[in-house]
Formats: C-alpha cells, structure tokens, sequence
C-alpha cells in the first residue's frame, strides 16, 4: 500500500522534530490567525494532529473534517483532543472522501507532496470543487523553487529515499506545486518560507474571473 503511514505513527512527531526541529509546526502555525472564525474546515492529511489543538482555540471554527488514511495516526490525533465534538475524524482516502457541504477553509500541511505530478493535479482539482467561493486553502509543504544548494538537494533525496523504505511514498523528488496552482487558478495571497526556503506555507484563494 503506498503512503502508509501506520508503520511509523507511533514516532512520526519524534522523527519530525528530531530532523525539523521546529520548523514544521511553526510553518503549519504562522497562518492559522489569519483564518476567519467559526468556519467550516477540511482538514486533509492531518497526521498525528499536533497542531489540532492550536488551530481549535486559534481559528474556533465551527467544525473541522478530518480526513486521515492511516487509522493509526487518526487515534493518537483523536487523543489530542479528547471532547472535541467539533471535529469529525474520518478515516479515508481523501480521493473517496465525498464532501457534503462547501468548507471556508481547506488545509493541507505536509500532504501533496506525497504524490506523483497527475495525483496532485486530480487531489488539488478535488480541493478546489470542496472550497466555497470565497475560500481560503491553508497549505504548507517542501516546495522546489529552482533554486537549491547541493546540500539541500541531497537532503531531499535522503528524506524521500526514508519515506519511500517506511511509508512506500510515491514520489522521489520535490513537485512544481506552483505550475499546479496556476493550472486551477489558484492564487497566493500570503506566504512564508522556513526551512532554508524549502518549506512555504501559503493562503490561496480562487482567482475572481475579471480581477
Ligand atoms: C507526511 S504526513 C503529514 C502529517 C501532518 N499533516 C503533519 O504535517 O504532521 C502525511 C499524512 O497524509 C496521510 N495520507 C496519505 N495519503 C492520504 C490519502 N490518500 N488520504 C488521506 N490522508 C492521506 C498519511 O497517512 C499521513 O498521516
């Protein structure tokens, strides 16, 4: 099974932080004061739901739609936030999640890059037709900005040859998210870098037609 992550739920936040530091959840952080209150959001490939809590008492929305393939890393998510009957866990491949509602907001860290050039394309054209007009997708992910180091492009391929041998990821190499974004006229509003810039985290929004 590809981008199975049960293998290594139980240390996924230890290896995180012990590679990252902290830089992964300052990038999922940055933005979440930005997100409007009380909203209906999506929240796809959350993992073990470290930032949960954080964007519960940051955003207060109304509800979030968790939707997480690995049912091991849905229960230590779903521990985190005992009592919550704001969030709905979903355990699901996001490609058969049908939505039911329209979200303000749709969030996706560390997901897509999980995937080859054609599943991004079809996964960020389902996030489009989940988002409501005037939506907000919160994404935060490794990005390829042409422009790398050698050392930096050695770290990528150490960090997807691991994935590969413990979660069976699908791809090799860091994707062109920005092509992808351009395809479904998405169109950044804010955005910051970490990690020696090969982290963004990003709003986007729907290009308004005659804007
Ligand atoms: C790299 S982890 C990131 C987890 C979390 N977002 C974070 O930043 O810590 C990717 C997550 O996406 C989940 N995932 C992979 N494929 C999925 C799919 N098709 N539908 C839903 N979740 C998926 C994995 O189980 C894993 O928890």
């Amino acid at each position: 099974m590809t981008n199975n992550y049960n293998h290594i739920a139980f240390i996924y936040d230890a290896l995180v932080r012990l590679v990252f530091g902290h830089q992964l959840v300052k990038a999922q952080r940055c933005f979440l004061s930005e997100l409007p209150q009380n909203a209906n959001i999506l929240f796809v490939g959350g993992g073990t739901g470290k930032i949960l809590p954080e964007l519960l008492s940051i955003a207060q929305p109304h509800i979030v739609d968790y939707v997480e393939l690995s049912p091991k890393m849905i229960s230590i998510a779903k521990k985190r936030c005992l009592h919550q009957e704001r969030v709905q866990f979903i355990q699901k491949d996001f490609n058969d999640f049908v939505p039911n509602k329209k979200y303000d907001v749709v969030i996706t860290f560390f997901f897509l890059d999980l995937f080859e050039e054609e599943k991004i394309n079809r996964l960020i054209q389902k996030i489009n037709m989940s988002l409501s007009t005037d939506g907000l997708w919160l994404f935060a992910d490794f990005v390829d900005r042409g422009h790398y180091q050698w050392y930096q492009k050695v770290f990528v391929k150490l960090m997807y040859a691991f994935f590969r041998l413990f979660t069976n990821v699908e791809r090799h190499k860091l994707p062109h998210f920005l092509n992808h974004f351009a395809k479904h006229s998405l169109h950044t509003i804010k955005v910051k870098h970490f990690f020696h810039g090969l982290i963004s985290s990003k709003i986007l929004v729907k290009e308004k037609r005659g804007a």
